[in-house]
């Protein structure tokens, strides 16, 4: 049965794609990789990566989704087996289902936390509570503890509700489901969030409990510092942010501009939704954690915070803080951040769901309903790990496989494809096609040259950057016979285990040395599992492929 998904209206579509990219991330990422990269050290690294790869790859994923979509296909194996016929390319985009189904499986669980936090701003939760006692809430809740030693379902209850709430839209279709949540939950988000800034940057030292002025964290953020321009420690940081805050090479945007039609514009609507997500990031997403964070705690405090990830502001601070605010505000502000983070966080997990729907109906017939329910039982499935051993780091381990590497491989590969492979001339055509503006020829270049050349420079310096985090002296070291010592942090010493082995190395107690003994298994293990997952799904487009042969629908 052909796959006969389609958007309802073109404000539905943009505020789609816009949900698609406005998320958790804007919020809970982005000012903690400011704040962990030297505030105004940041700015400049992500504009110009916003400028040279995020726009360039926005207009590349909207129109391979178009130009699949009106042959048939909406998700990447096959987009991209439509633009090219050498089989590799149809396993590159198997990383556009992978990435989504494995992104989805640790969301939906911190997605399902701002539900949970907006019940705890309700019911009073925090009233009343310290620092510190909010923050044991935090560290119990995701050891599925009560605070009494005893086991707690509430996190399960939460992360259940969410995602049957994701399934449930997500089978009502892109027009009856997903576009009807981001008409709903885009300007509720904006209401929410233009509150909460105004509060934020009006803050006032010595008033309602505050040391420091709201506008000193933002002068921190958006003061220039020209000197960052040579670390490369903080571009890795910048474009980082820049794909996962515009889901880029994910498979998600082809997804949903798949179900464009072939004349409609693209130019003009990825502009739109790409604009509106910065707007959202730059400007609301650096407007309030900040602000308010460092309004109470200073900028030292804060980036010392930060240090361990972003998680801890938004959940165990921000609760904390805005009962300075008084009873009644408290939990208006509760509701608002969380309600803001959820209606950030569903329309992204919704647009994690369709790349595998868009395969399972167009390759199996299936129909959109068992279709929701199939992406539903995966998430459920790969997330329950990220649940139950949450502080064994199987969250932070798919983040960094599926929400961060991933991302750059399949960015660099699908660009390849598209401005290589498929042809620029072909490719620029496809971009300009039906435009309502008219797009700079510089894109042309940029999408041949400079997009290719900085990913793949990108991918290679996270692969081995070096230890010391100096390169300059690491080349010299080579040259000196002293060989390179890779970063923790880098792919490579990811996959040493460079990191966990030396806390291991480092441990001061027993317990401690069977606690990160039993991490590293969880770890090695959650990396196991994605391999496998990354095969399946090669595996069941392998099958699609020789099914059509077999059935005589060829792939163009
Ligand atoms: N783009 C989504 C976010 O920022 C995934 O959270």
């Amino acid at each position: 049965m052909a796959n006969t998904e389609a958007w309802g209206s073109r404000v539905g579509l943009i505020l789609a794609m816009a949900g698609n990219a406005v998320g958790l991330g804007n919020f809970l990422r982005f000012p903690v990789q400011a704040i962990q990269n030297g505030g105004g050290a940041f700015i400049i690294p992500y504009i110009v990566c916003f400028l040279l790869m995020g726009l360039p790859l926005l207009f590349v994923e909207w129109s391979s989704g178009r130009f699949g979509g009106s042959k048939g296909h909406h998700s990447t194996p096959f987009i991209f087996d439509s633009m090219d016929k050498k089989k590799f390319w149809k396993y590159v985009g198997v990383f556009g289902i992978f990435t989504n189904v494995a992104v989805a499986a640790y969301y939906c669980y911190l997605e399902s936390w701002t539900l949970s936090w907006m019940w705890n701003s309700i019911s009073g939760t925090f009233t009343g509570q310290t620092q510190a006692e909010v923050a044991t809430y935090f560290g119990n809740y995701v050891s599925l503890e009560d605070g009494a030693g005893n086991f707690s379902w509430m996190p399960i209850f939460f992360w259940l509700f969410c995602l049957l709430l994701n399934t449930w839209i997500l089978s009502r279709g892109l027009s009856g489901g997903v576009e009807k949540v981001a008409k709903i939950g885009m300007p509720l988000l904006i209401i929410f969030g233009a509150f909460l800034a105004y509060k934020a940057i009006t803050i006032q030292a010595g008033s309602e409990g505050a040391t420091f002025d709201g506008v000193v964290g933002l002068n921190f953020l958006w003061s220039p510092n020209f000197s960052s321009i040579w670390e490369p420690k903080v571009w890795l940081a910048a474009a980082g942010q820049v794909f996962f805050t515009l889901s880029l090479g994910m498979g998600s945007i082809q997804c949903y501009a798949s179900y464009i039609k072939k004349k409609d514009d693209i130019a003009l609507n990825a502009m739109s939704a790409g604009w509106m997500n910065e707007f959202v990031e730059i400007v609301l997403g650096s407007a309030i954690l900040i602000p308010i964070a460092v309004g109470y705690l200073g900028i030292d405090q804060v980036v010392e915070m930060t240090k361990s990830g972003g998680l801890g502001l938004g959940f165990m601070t921000m609760p904390y803080l805005f009962e300075q605010w008084g009873p009644v505000m408290a939990v208006v502000a509760g509701l608002f951040w969380f309600g803001l983070l959820f209606f950030a966080g569903i329309t992204s997990s919704l647009a994690m769901g369709t790349p595998v729907m868009g395969f399972l109906q167009d390759e199996h017939g299936w129909k959109r309903r068992p279709a929701a329910w199939a992406f539903g039982g995966i998430v459920f499935l790969l997330g329950l790990p990220t649940v139950l051993f949450f502080n064994q780091g199987v969250f932070d381990e798919y983040d960094y496989w599926a929400g961060t590497v991933s991302l750059v491989v399949f960015a660099f590969l699908e660009i390849i494809s598209f401005a290589w492979v498929f042809g620029m001339d072909k490719g620029w055509r496809e971009i300009t096609d039906g435009a309502d503006i008219k797009v700079p020829l510089i894109f042309k270049f940029i999408i041949k040259w400079v997009t290719p050349i900085m990913l793949g420079l990108l991918f290679i310096a996270s692969l081995i950057m070096p230890e010391s985090g100096d390169w300059g002296a690491s080349f010299s070291a080579i040259f000196s016979g002293e060989g390179w010592s890779f970063s923790a942090d880098s792919i490579i010493g990811k996959i040493m285990n460079k990191g966990i082995n030396a806390d291991i190395a480092n441990a001061l107690t027993p317990e401690d040395l069977a606690k990160l003994t039993e991490k590293k298994f969880y770890i090695n293990i959650s990396r196991l599992g994605l391999l496998l997952l990354w095969s399946g799904i090669a595996y069941l487009v392998y099958h699609a492929y020789k099914k059509r042969i077999k059935e005589g629908r060829f792939t163009s």
